[in-house]
């Protein structure tokens, strides 16, 4: 059996999408602000982390909303960012997330689960809208305890949830910090590298496959060796 862990906010889900809702207010910044949103919430989430003053993922999506306005000098009212911040629980999945899940689910050797930082019901209505939900066994949010990836326990959390061994669980993320987490804890882990300019970080930890789409990482000999 091969456990597939599957991140879900840059891998699964187009954080960059907000972009066209961002138009609105912002016209030509709208790409760089969206941008901007997405790394300061996820700094937050490493800053809370290292305080040990953990609020959970929509609240660090929240605050870098709020960060990045004063940032742009872009005064949003209450229902503006009420708006944008239901917007984020229907971020557009990548267009081949579901023809490629389809097929893994058909492998009876293949297990997938949701594997995020968000809250479980933020995960859960973002794969709804997208009709993803029926791909995945089980959704394992980090907050059940109050943690974030990169931490060694979230992905001892994955370990515990689906009775899997270290050595057997494969991350796929869009995200270096998510995959350098993983194999520093021991799992195989595939960096799924969405835009030709993004970096690896040139740590220790090199991934156990560089993908440039969810297709070719379902092709993988030893993914779809399985079942
Ligand atoms: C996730 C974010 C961090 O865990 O990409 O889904």
């Amino acid at each position: 059996m091969t456990t597939l862990a599957f991140d879900v906010y840059g891998t699964l889900v187009d954080t960059q999408a907000m972009t066209k809702q961002l138009q609105t207010y912002l016209g030509e910044k709208a790409a760089a602000f969206a941008t901007s949103w997405r790394a300061k919430q996820l700094e937050y989430t490493f800053r809370r982390t290292l305080m040990d003053a953990y609020q959970d993922f929509d609240v660090c999506t929240a605050q870098a909303l709020q960060y990045c306005s004063v940032l742009y000098d872009l005064d949003l009212s209450e229902v503006q960012q009420q708006d944008l911040l239901d917007a984020y629980r229907q971020l557009p999945a990548y267009p081949e997330t579901a023809d490629v899940l389809s097929v893994l689910n058909q492998r009876a050797e293949t297990a997938c689960h949701a594997f995020s930082n968000g809250t479980r019901e933020s995960v859960e209505s973002v794969l709804r809208h997208n009709d993803l939900r029926t791909f995945f066994g089980e959704v394992i949010s980090a907050d059940e305890i109050g943690q974030f990836k990169p931490h060694r326990s979230v992905y001892r959390l994955f370990e515990e949830r689906t009775a899997t061994p270290a050595a057997s669980c494969w991350l796929i993320s869009a995200n270096p910090f998510d995959v350098t987490g993983a194999l520093a804890a021991g799992w195989q882990a595939v960096w799924l590298q969405r835009s030709a300019t993004a970096v690896f970080d040139p740590w220790e930890y090199r991934p156990t496959a560089v993908v440039q789409t969810l297709r070719e990482f379902s092709q993988l000999p030893a993914i779809s060796a399985q079942g």
